[in-house]
């Protein structure tokens, strides 16, 4: 069974809502989403090529990346259509005092 570790993000603060952050661990890069419906987190790269998405944009519980506007549903990491077509992975989120964490499986 892998053991699911939290690490810190940011102040829920720090992102706006409809709004993503970029968040680099142990050499990987994750997207943390703020949207109407709460927090998010997905892999920090888009599925079709190499763009980042925290360079994209958000719109409700949308991300469109920021290269051919491939779309993605945050929540579930589903890929919406053309240009895209495999899915991101998601990656459990949870607030605590104010602060946003990722839930990472341990190495
Ligand atoms: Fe994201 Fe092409 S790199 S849609």
């Amino acid at each position: 069974m892998n053991v699911l570790q939290w690490h810190p993000v940011c102040a829920c603060d720090d992102i706006d809502e409809e709004d993503v952050r970029e968040f680099e661990h142990e050499g990987k890069v994750y997207a943390v989403y703020h949207t109407p419906t709460g927090f998010y987190a997905t892999a920090g790269f888009c599925t079709h090529e190499t763009a980042r998405l925290a360079d994209g944009f958000v719109f409700g519980e949308i991300i469109e990346c920021p290269m051919h506007m491939g779309r993605f549903d945050i929540p579930s990491g589903k890929a919406q259509g053309a240009p895209v077509c495999v899915h991101l992975v998601t990656h459990p989120v949870k607030t605590e005092g104010g602060r946003i964490f990722i839930g990472l499986e341990a190495a």
